[in-house]
């Protein structure tokens, strides 16, 4: 959990036929840890993974598993998603009327607690609760799909994050999540963020997922 960089490989563009074997090579190769894309198909227009998926990446895996809830009444689901084996579950503001007793519920299940922001959401929504929360995602795209265009326009956002952060909660995790590759990497690392999703960027490589990852890895500072 505690390096401090971050690269989470996101499951969502891996091949389901060979998830094990997949999940194996990129820890292999360097990633950090496993990102688990949950979707509802109300609050995103895709449908994705139940809590078994994660059961089933616990099973082959000890890395952390940053599990990203995008769907309606999370709160409903956390306590599933806890036993399945989440290491920390991050829930959007956008789903959240009682924010604070989300994450509360999240630390009581015994997972880390992460809060995500919509490429449209102003950072002053999550402000209040910067102070609870071990990590704070920023989307750089509109969730739903792997393989979308990096928006530069929430560059911004991380910085401003990364100001409140070194003054409120320095240790927790600013994270960013779409469109993550060797071009747009940099610029997020520049712009304050220090934990990186990505899924085509590693699993669609060109020379295969362990060199998706090293070329990824190779922006962290030494
Ligand atoms: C998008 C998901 C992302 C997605 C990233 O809704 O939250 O985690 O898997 O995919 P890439 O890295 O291909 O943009
Ligand atoms: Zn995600």
């Amino acid at each position: 959990m505690t390096a401090p960089y971050i690269l989470s490989a996101s499951i969502l563009s891996a091949d389901f036929t060979h998830l094990g074997e997949q999940i194996k090579e990129v820890e292999k190769a360097g990633a950090d840890w496993i990102h688990v894309d949950v979707m509802d198909g109300h609050f995103v227009p895709n449908l994705t993974m139940g809590p078994f998926i994660v059961e089933a990446c616990r099973r082959v895996t000890q890395l952390p598993l940053d599990v990203h809830l995008m769907i309606e009444t999370p709160e409903n689901l956390l306590e599933a998603y806890a036993r399945a084996g989440s290491t920390i579950l991050t829930v959007h503001v956008e789903t959240c009327p009682n924010l604070h007793r989300t994450l509360q519920t999240i630390h009581e299940l015994g997972c880390k607690a992460g809060v995500v922001l919509n490429p449209a959401t102003p950072v002053n929504l999550v402000e209040p609760v910067l102070h609870m929360i071990d990590l704070v995602l920023v989307m750089s795209v509109n969730p739903g799909y792997s393989g979308q265009i990096f928006l530069p326009e929430v560059l911004p956002k991380l910085t401003n994050l990364r100001s409140d952060l070194e003054k409120i909660n320095p240790t927790a995790f600013l994270e960013i999540d779409g469109g993550i590759n060797s071009n747009t990497l940099p610029l997020a690392l520049k712009a304050g963020a220090n934990a990186f999703v990505a899924a085509h960027a590693i699993f669609d490589y060109p020379g295969g997922i362990s060199a998706g990852v090293h070329q990824l890895r190779s922006h962290f500072p030494d």
